[in-house]
């Protein structure tokens, strides 16, 4: 939540950070701010309310000049979107700039004490007193250098923090500050730069330096860095990661928007997830840091994740269970974080995040790390905290997923989960080579389904207009596609705004059946499985009291054809794990489509934020 970025050099600042803002958008969106040190000695900026694209259009005519400078776009914790609460945040003498991604927990009484030391505070942020705490130390201890002031200001914060800040009077410097949010650093031969994450910096650079948390950054316009410790030692050898994808990656490349994108971008990612997977030890799965042995004695997993990512753990419990035979448990990482869990000696913790750092998943793995497990992250960004922190990481390598609603990292996580199950089915003795061969070779059939599906599309769009006027929708599927319900629920009203509940079929008449009325839109997950039956006669319950029913049913499914208002038609698929992979992609085209006709911006949907770093 939160984008940052930040510049200084000999180039003009502004175009970089305009662009860094655009590409970090999705971090968050209700407001944006920039602040440039002219050659006038003094900062000058704007900030509002609103999108990036009213930061550009502002800035069009406020001829901001300058090579140093620092600019955010914001998802609003403490104070609403305003002008007003928009970063950067000055001191009182307008001279000291701070941006900021994070929160400060303890700004209540670090504004009463700044207050009573006769510092103005014009925002209700959290994040303004750092700019005075700054403002206090340069003129106290620091003595005019920024990064003691900085360092020296930040030891009275509690909380979490990414910080980029500037000074009127250290022309050509910045500095950076991390605790708990993420800070990258880059540099070339036209200066240094600074950003929330690295998808402003792939078009400069394929390496970048990652700030620890406590460390310092000192960014200088001839393109040098310095990144110190706590204490103020310099670090010799900072933490760096490669960047492993272009920047034309995070642009649309002809595509109406990213969502679009990414749904297309599924089946190759699957692909590239499953190259060279089959090996001596059933799957190969390198990321793993427990040995044979370990492998084989873990006799329970805990599964940890929100919103989509936990769907993945739903369904990799069913993975899990059925081929390696161990229990599974699957936790909201923000409940896990308030309970007492029952970890063993031999218990593995997995948490399934997309991008690595959503707060409540990193605190539920430090906990379960705490308590003894170990921790395997299947996470999307390289480098993310979830990586560095976790005992094993395996990248779901889905490039960058820029929509809100996650779709390619879901069904990218769905599948390294799947080999997670296999290798310890494996390794465990409850599947031999030929069953896991066997299994691999359905997940490879995926890539092709998942195209099938997308051609036919068009069927999303038919059924969409049932949607439309609607108020509220009804997710029904039962086993595994239970799950596929609650994610296309998900999908649905995160983007569309249109209220949808998702149930597993079978217990929808002991409640939801409540809200079937005349016209009312259902949607029943029911591929050709086991449980194929029973989801007719749900269906039958549904159409019974007059509501409109949309299938997602399997090629040649005539009964359930017959039945339904629309069906969205799905190969047949080699076995019934699967099933939810390729089933998904009709939800999330559906949800698109849906929100589309209700004029919604599918990529940035309002109030969500693609990371959510706060508990
Ligand atoms: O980055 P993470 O996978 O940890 O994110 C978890 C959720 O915030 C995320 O899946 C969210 O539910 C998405 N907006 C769903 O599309």
């Amino acid at each position: 939540m939160c984008g940052i970025v930040g510049f200084t050099g000999k180039d003009q600042a502004v175009p970089f950070l305009l662009e860094g803002l655009q590409t970090l958008e999705y971090r968050g969106y209700d407001s944006a701010g920039i602040e440039v040190l002219s050659p006038d000695g003094g900062l000058h900026g704007v900030k509002c309310a609103g999108r990036v694209a009213t930061l550009k259009e502002r800035c069009a005519t406020a001829n901001l000049l300058g090579s140093t400078g620092i600019a955010h776009t914001r998802w609003a914790t403490h104070g609403a979107p305003t002008d007003r609460n928009a970063h950067p945040h000055l001191d009182c003498s307008g001279r000291i700039a701070v941006v900021h991604n994070g929160i400060i927990e303890n700004f209540r009484d670090l504004r009463a004490y700044l207050s009573r030391n006769g510092h103005t505070i014009v925002s209700d942020t959290d994040s303004e007193v750092v700019a005075h705490l700054i403002e206090d130390a340069w003129a106290g201890p620091a003595q005019g250098d920024l990064v003691a002031a900085v360092r020296n200001a930040v030891q009275r914060l509690e909380g979490s923090w990414a910080l980029a800040v500037e000074c009127a009077d250290t022309p050509g410097q910045l500095v950076v500050a991390r605790k708990g949010s993420p800070l990258v650093i880059a540099s070339d031969e036209h200066g240094a730069y600074a950003a929330s994450d690295i998808t402003p910096l792939a078009a400069i650079t394929s390496h970048v330096i990652q700030l620890e948390d406590d460390q310092f950054g000192l960014l200088r316009d001839d393109g040098s860095v310095t990144v110190y410790d706590k204490d103020g030692i310099e670090v010799a050898e900072p933490s760096t990661i490669d960047i492993d994808w272009d920047a034309s990656a995070a642009t649309l490349g002809g595509y109406a928007d990213f969502m679009a994108k990414e749904i297309a971008e599924q089946p190759e990612a699957l692909e590239r997830l499953l190259e060279d997977r089959l090996g001596e030890h059933g799957v190969e799965l390198d990321e793993l840091s427990l040995s044979r042995e370990q492998l084989a004695a873990i006799d329970r997993v805990y599964l940890v994740a929100c919103g989509t990512s936990y769907h993945v753990c739903l369904i990799a419990k069913e993975m899990i269970e059925e081929w390696a035979r161990i229990p599974v448990f699957c936790e909201y990482a923000s409940e896990l974080n308030y309970k007492d869990p029952l970890v063993t000696d031999h218990t593995l913790c997995v948490i399934v995040t997309q991008s690595g750092e959503t707060a409540d998943t990193l605190a539920a793995a430090r906990r379960m790390r705490a308590l003894g497990c170990n921790v395997f992250a299947i996470t999307n960004v390289l480098g993310s905290t979830a990586a560095r922190e976790s005992d094993g990481t395996m990248y779901i390598q889905a490039g960058p997923e820029v929509c809100v609603a996650s779709t390619k990292a879901y069904t990218a996580q769905m599948v390294a989960a799947a080999l997670l199950a296999l290798r310890l089915g494996y390794t465990n003795g409850t599947i031999d080579r030929a069953e896991v061969e066997r299994h691999f070779r359905n997940l490879q059939a995926v890539p092709d389904l998942m195209r099938e599906v997308i051609a036919r599309r068009w069927q999303d769009k038919q059924a969409a207009q049932l949607f439309r006027d609607a108020h509220s929708s009804l997710f029904l599927g039962r086993g595994v596609n239970a799950t596929t319900a609650y994610e296309g629920a998900l999908k649905l009203k995160e983007i569309s705004y249109l209220h949808a509940e998702a149930y597993p079929a079978g217990e929808m008449k002991h409640g939801p059946i409540a809200l079937l009325e005349k016209g009312f839109p259902v949607v029943a997950i029911v591929p050709a499985d086991h449980v194929h039956e029973k989801m007719v006669s749900n269906i039958q319950e549904v159409i019974a009291r007059g509501a409109s029913c949309v299938a997602v049913a399997t090629d040649g499914d005539e009964t359930v054809a017959s039945m339904c208002q629309h069906t969205l038609w799905i190969p047949a698929c080699p076995e019934e794990l699967v099933t939810p992979i390729v089933a998904v992609v009709h939800l999330q085209l559906l949800a698109r489509y849906v929100a589309r006709s209700r004029g919604c911006d599918v990529d940035k949907p309002r109030n969500l934020a693609k990371s959510v770093t706060v508990e």
